[in-house]
């Protein structure tokens, strides 16, 4: 592996400079998604259409689409040189990347209970993006990221340590609500309750959302926040969508909720 990097990069400077690149690009491509999810939703789920290619069975879509954000830095970490992996804010770091990775690639898809198939183009834009984050995350983090020693114990680490577990927590366990409204064999939509749901509709996204943002804090780079400014797009359109249409559907849905911030949005 560390081969294949020396055959792309002549030097660190040359690979840490396309790092940065990348997580530049990461928040033009959050612009362009943002402008571009104002005229259409993300086609997926109860919004799939056969215009996007063809249908790719769910647990195989999300499967596939995921591993690479697993198995690349996995690769990084393992066979390649890692100046950083021994010190304890990367560790950390690395570890709440891996945490979230290894519960969304390797877990995730094989507890979805009647889900959408994925149209083809969505799958692939997914598995590119995995591919991409996974690397530009856990290469900066394990070969190049510098904290200061003390750095585990400033208020920026602590705090976004928390958010991105209190995040992790409300994702999961709003994904978990969200399969347990189905019984085996169905594939309908019902009222979620409990949990977050009780003040937003979409309660997965926004655990999502503040569990990147709060890796963003506690990475404190530009890498970890076009990751958050990313997802924080992606994720807000899919929950303004989702209560639309719940709204819309739903003639007895809880109208004091909101699509994804609690008593505002
Ligand atoms: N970091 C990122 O950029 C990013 C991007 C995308 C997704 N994600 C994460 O991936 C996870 C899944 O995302 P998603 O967009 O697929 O979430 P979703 O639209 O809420 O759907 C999640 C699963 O629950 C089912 N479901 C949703 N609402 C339901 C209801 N009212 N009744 C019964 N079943 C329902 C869906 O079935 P159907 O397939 O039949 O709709 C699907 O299997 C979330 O945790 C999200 O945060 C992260």
């Amino acid at each position: 592996m560390d081969a294949v990097l020396s055959t792309l990069f002549s030097s660190g400077e040359e690979e840490l400079y396309i790092l940065d690149n990348l997580a530049y690009f990461m928040v033009f491509m959050a612009a362009c998604t943002l402008v571009s999810l104002l005229f259409v939703n993300v086609p997926y789920g109860r919004y799939s259409s056969s215009k996007y290619g063809f249908a790719v069975n769910v647990r195989f879509a999300w499967f596939v689409q995921e591993l690479p954000a697993f198995l690349v830095p996995m690769c990084l970490v393992f066979w390649t040189t890692c100046a950083k992996t021994s010190l304890l804010p990367n560790q950390l770091l690395i570890a709440m990347y891996f945490c979230h990775y290894v519960q969304r690639s390797l877990i995730y898809p094989f507890l979805i209970r009647g889900g959408k198939p994925t149209p083809f183009a969505s799958f692939a834009l997914a598995f590119v993006f995995c591919c991409y984050n996974g690397y530009m995350q856990i290469r900066y983090l394990s070969h190049y990221a510098e904290y200061p020693a003390s750095w585990v114990t400033h208020p920026c680490f602590i705090v976004g340590s928390m958010l991105w577990s209190v995040g992790w927590l409300v994702n999961m366990h709003s994904d978990h609500i969200l399969r347990n409204l189905r019984k085996p064999g169905e594939t309908g939509y019902k009222i979620p309750t409990g949990g977050m749901f009780e003040f937003v509709s979409g309660a997965n996204f926004l655990g999502e959302i503040t569990e990147w943002a709060g890796f963003a804090l506690a990475g404190h780079s530009i890498h970890s926040l076009s990751f958050a400014i990313f997802t924080a797009v992606v994720l807000t359109s899919r929950a303004v969508s989702h209560h639309k249409w719940y709204l819309a559907k739903f003639e007895d849905y809880p109208k004091n909720r909101k699509a994804l911030i609690p008593f505002l949005l």
